[in-house]
């Protein structure tokens, strides 16, 4: 049976808070829990989850996953509960962790959930912030590992807005090695600092690449990867932003130009015939729900890793 090993840091706010070893440890606890081949009972563990925005994935996957491992969940929201009416975070964080063995916390700004962990006694997770999504990073490489047999020569290739999502891929993937193109229009490229602190970590910082191409991005690349254009807090933006990413959709003429076996990728929700066709979806190179069920496996890993010792 395998050993969970403790985790470096105690909180897991950004995709650079793990080492690549301890990234590729919960590969192989997720993959364990995955195949049923691992079973380690954390009874009376609590998982305060706070989402701030709406969520089916990480929300259900964070609860299943606690109660495969015997724990239990607590899920608040700004409505039901005190957050809502402008309780302080340091408020809420001290009491929160008083009760609860580790907190789950989807919000908008960063900062709001550094101060959530400044003032929690127990580990805090981002469960997806305006400036990444390190618990989705997890399950996309964990899926393209799967597909790959590793990481060796894949090139990811992610087609849309460079905010969260691609931030946290740019990040996991500078610590794992993995070429990672991020095609976006002129405006929505990543943020800055998490391409410098990437391009730092990377032994050949010529493996990410920013360009405001599409086609060129896709050439010969393992994965093509798409996320909605208009983020969670940003439905003012809807109008002005389908205008801005027209020609930067997911469809068969674009993926004619990655490699043939290359695998389509999307964190999900997806909006139809907006970053992505039907047709791409449905395609036998969609691995959209396999990556959608690795949530639930990486997620287990990164609790029994945080809980169990
Ligand atoms: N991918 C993802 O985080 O989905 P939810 O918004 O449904 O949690
Ligand atoms: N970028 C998207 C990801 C949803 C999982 C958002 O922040 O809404």
């Amino acid at each position: 049976m395998m050993k969970l090993i403790k985790l470096a840091k105690k909180n897991f706010l950004s995709s650079f808070d793990m080492s690549k070893e301890e990234i590729i440890h919960i590969f192989n606890i997720a993959d364990n829990f995955k195949n049923n081949d691992f079973d380690i009972k954390l009874e009376k563990k609590v998982l305060g989850l706070i989402f701030d925005k709406s969520s089916t994935r990480t929300r259900v996957s964070f609860q299943v996953a606690m109660s495969r491992l015997g724990g239990t969940t607590i899920d608040l929201n700004p409505t039901t509960s005190q957050i809502g009416r402008g309780e302080p975070i340091r408020d809420t964080s001290r009491v929160l962790s008083r009760y609860c063995d580790v907190l789950a916390i989807r919000t908008f700004n960063q900062a709001d959930i550094k101060e959530y962990a400044k003032w929690s006694s127990k580990p805090v997770i981002n469960a997806l912030t305006d400036t990444e999504h390190p618990c989705q990073a997890l399950a996309d490489y964990m899926t393209i590992k799967e597909e790959f047999n590793g990481f060796k020569n894949v090139v990811l290739t992610f087609v849309g807005d460079g905010n969260n999502v691609a931030n946290s891929l740019i990040l996991c993937g500078a610590l794992l090695g993995v070429e990672v193109r991020i095609a976006c229009p002129k405006g929505y490229e990543p943020n800055p600092l998490i391409v410098k602190k990437a391009k730092e970590t990377y032994t050949d910082k010529n493996l990410l690449k920013i360009t405001n191409d599409p086609n060129s991005a896709v050439q010969g690349a393992n994965v093509i990867y798409t996320d909605v254009w208009s983020s969670m807090g940003e439905e003012n933006k809807k109008e002005s932003k389908d205008k801005d990413f027209e020609g930067f959709t997911i469809d068969n003429h674009l993926l004619s130009k990655a490699k043939k076996d290359a695998i389509i990728l999307h964190c999900l929700p997806a909006y139809r015939s907006k970053e992505i066709t039907d047709e791409v979806m449905e395609s036998k190179n969609s691995r959209i729900f396999e990556q959608a069920e690795n949530r639930l496996h990486v997620q287990q890993a990164l609790l029994a890793c945080m809980l169990s010792s």
